[in-house]
């Protein structure tokens, strides 16, 4: 039976509750290992991976995002919802806003972040003036619609290299340029997936403003808080989607 969906689990998202029947794959690519949970909700078939392990130990410059991605393909998959734990620079997306990226700002710095590396893989110029899928965002937005659920849209996504938090000033910048969220993970996920023809959008869940606009200092564990708090709409949104 073909896959139906991939969910990338962000952080808070490590544990595909939803699914039935479930088996661990280890898939080998020419970028080393992944490793994934295929099962079954409703009938369909889908995979889920963990982004940065299941017990989160693998911080965003070191997820093997090309590994990730090539499982993917290798396994047939087309879909790709990823979820993504972010810091918020705009206030119309607070702590808890469920928000569909529209666009990204690419601040990562050493990353593996493409698969056309030239020689036998070729140079390709991938285009990006829409990095997310039009369709499956559609089919996010009435799957939210259909579950009561509230999904911003459009959110700009700046990616920072991390581990670190930002500072105060990266944040008023990033904000100037106008950004909407920051996170460290959804560049180079979103490149390579669509480098690999796949159909990727990421739901992402503000878990904090950033830094310089609370009131308090960020820390991990707050991040993971808020992400608890809300794990559960999210999950409602992927229930709503898988069957339809
Ligand atoms: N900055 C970067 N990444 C994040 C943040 C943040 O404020 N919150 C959650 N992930």
């Amino acid at each position: 039976m073909s896959i139906e969906l991939a969910i990338i689990g962000g952080t808070g998202v490590y544990d595909p509750k939803l699914l039935e029947d479930v088996q661990t794959l280890e898939i080998d690519t020419r970028y080393g290992r992944a490793l994934l949970t295929q099962g079954k909700y409703q009938g369909r078939e889908v995979v889920f991976l963990a982004r940065h392990g299941t017990k989160h130990g693998t911080p965003p410059h070191n997820v093997n995002y090309r590994a990730n991605i090539a499982a993917l393909v290798k396994l047939g998959v087309k879909r790709v919802v990823a979820t993504a734990a972010v810091g918020s620079l705009n206030e119309k997306m607070p702590p808890g806003a469920m928000i569909l990226l529209g666009q990204f700002l690419d601040f990562t710095k050493a990353r593996e972040a493409t698969f056309f590396d030239g020689g036998e893989a070729g140079v390709v110029h991938t285009d990006f003036t829409a990095p997310y899928c039009p369709q499956l965002n559609g089919n996010l937005l009435a799957a939210a619609n259909q579950a009561g659920l509230e999904l911003l849209q459009d959110g700009v996504y700046v990616c920072t290299e991390g581990p670190r938090f930002e500072s105060a000033a990266e944040i008023r910048m990033y904000q100037k340029l106008g950004g909407d969220l920051v996170g460290m993970t959804n560049v180079p996920e979103v490149v390579l997936a669509r480098e690999a023809g796949l159909c990727y959008s990421t739901v992402a869940l503000s878990t904090n403003f950033g830094a310089g606009i609370s009131p308090t200092v960020l820390t991990h564990e707050e991040v993971l808080e808020v992400m608890a708090e809300n794990v559960e709409k999210v999950r409602r949104l992927l229930m709503e989607l898988i069957p339809n």
